[in-house]
């Protein structure tokens, strides 16, 4: 048996269990609380999450897995972990690339997750100044588009965010961040839990869940089908070597299985609380579900300016969703840095020049909406997929069965055998599908 149990420079979280509050900081982000429900809102609602649903079940989850086995088997950033572990299974090096791409990936991802990030700081901000606590729905609204309209209040916050990144990774990831998020993503869960609550009473609760729930399959395109896995991707972390990079500091040779299952069912079960306290409320104030990615800054405000406690609530609520923001990106960042700093660069210095390139690509997000859309649209329904695919195929069919088995600790024949078949046919045949359906190729070729 082969087991690794030093990781690069012997730096491990300190238990299982702080690997799983790190991967689910990864994972739980703006994806869970800005992006799942306005993207539900455009695609239609029931059928999308469906889909959504099942890419998690049947795709997410094994590439998760997968990923979580090659950093720990592997103990280095992605590219050195993947050009290894392939060279020690006969394979090419340049298996290795993959996690190259993926840390650019991260840092496209950066480039506009950051802006969206100083959104949510300059609503702590508003919220704590009680800016939109006296405002009626519709100005409301269109406070949220003076933001989008305000280059350099825009450029500001997003500033301020990269600098909190870099300063977080700069001082190292397994102390700080660790700690932190052992408080903020229970109070982040809480502070759902109260607003789903306030949505139940206050706002048409039963046309949020029929909207959210209701599968009408009418609704469902190709694109809505590739956004659907893209988000998948997009929400777990997968697909860049994040979670990869996260795996190489997993402490000992437990289970990975249970592990992942635990940060994905957390990772759904606050992106489905987070629809169910927004819908709600859209539906109760006559607005439209499809607004796009203003959703949760125009809803959460119209619920904040009706509530007693609204100035408290908001600041709380923006807080976190802000620190959840933090608690994704320094894992957009961290794998670059640590191939960095493996050759020679010291961190500091490799975090804040990464920082600083995704900062430069920030501003272009921030003057050009086509940049944004088109940062956001490449990298989580292209890349992401690719990568994952590849993830797939290199440990399904690539690596020798035994060392999978050895190296991800699962114990029970029957799971392995289910996620290994999950990994080598449904993963890569699913992605593979959802490209070329929303391609329109699916559906030309089963003309001819
Ligand atoms: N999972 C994060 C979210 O849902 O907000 C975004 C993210 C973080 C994507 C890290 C990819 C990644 F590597």
């Amino acid at each position: 048996m082969s087991k690794a149990l030093s990781a690069p420079e012997g730096v491990t979280w300190k238990s299982r269990w702080t690997f799983i509050l790190a991967a689910t900081g990864s994972a739980v982000g703006l994806g869970n609380i800005w992006k799942f429900p306005y993207i539900t809102g455009e695609y239609g609602g029931g059928a999308f999450v469906l889909v959504y649903l099942a890419c998690i079940l049947m795709i997410g989850i094994p590439v998760m897995i997968a990923e979580v086995m090659l950093g720990r088997a592997g103990r280095s950033d992605p590219a050195d972990s993947m050009a290894k572990l392939a060279k020690e299974s006969g394979r090419s090096r340049y298996w290795g690339v993959i996690g190259g791409v993926g840390m650019l990936a991260g840092l496209l991802i950066m480039m506009f997750y950051s802006v969206v990030a100083g959104w949510a700081l300059e609503y702590v901000s508003q919220s704590i100044g009680g800016t939109y606590s006296n405002l009626d729905p519709a100005q409301i609204e269109s406070n949220f588009s003076g933001l989008l309209a305000s280059n350099s209040q825009q450029l500001l916050w997003h500033s301020v965010f990269c600098v909190l990144t870099a300063g977080v990774v700069a001082a190292g990831v397994t102390q700080g961040i660790g700690k932190a998020v052992d408080i903020l993503m229970p109070m982040l869960f809480f502070f759902l839990l109260l607003l789903v609550g306030y949505s139940a009473v206050n706002g048409d609760f039963e046309a949020g869940l029929h909207f959210m729930f209701d599968t009408d399959f009418s609704r469902l395109n190709g694109e809505a089908i590739l956004v659907a896995m893209g988000h998948a991707f997009f929400t777990l972390s997968l697909g860049m070597g994040a979670i990869m990079a996260y795996g190489a500091y997993f402490p000992g040779h437990s289970s990975i299985g249970k592990t992942v299952m635990t940060i994905a069912a957390l990772d759904t079960i606050i992106a489905l609380l987070a629809g169910m306290a927004m819908f709600p409320l859209v539906f109760a104030n006559d607005l439209t579900p499809g607004q796009g990615p203003g959703l949760m800054f125009v809803t959460l405000p119209i619920a904040f300016s009706n509530m007693s406690g609204g100035i408290f609530f908001g600041t709380l609520f923006f807080t976190l969703v802000s620190i959840a923001a933090l608690s994704s990106s320094i894992s957009l960042i961290e794998p670059g840095v640590a191939w960095l700093e493996k050759h020679g660069v010291k961190r500091p210095v490799s975090t804040f020049g990464l920082a600083g390139i995704a900062w430069l690509g920030g501003i272009a997000s921030i003057h050009y909406e086509s940049v944004f859309n088109a940062l956001d649209y490449l990298t989580a329904n292209v890349m992401l997929p690719l990568g994952g695919l590849l993830i797939a195929v290199f440990v399904g069919w690539l690596m020798p069965s035994d060392r999978v088995l050895d190296e991800t600790g699962i114990l029970h024949a029957k799971v392995f055998k289910a996620w290994r078949f999950l990994l080598r046919y449904i993963a890569p045949l699913g992605i593979i599908a959802v490209f070329l359906h929303s391609l329109g190729l699916l559906g030309w070729l089963m003309r001819h």
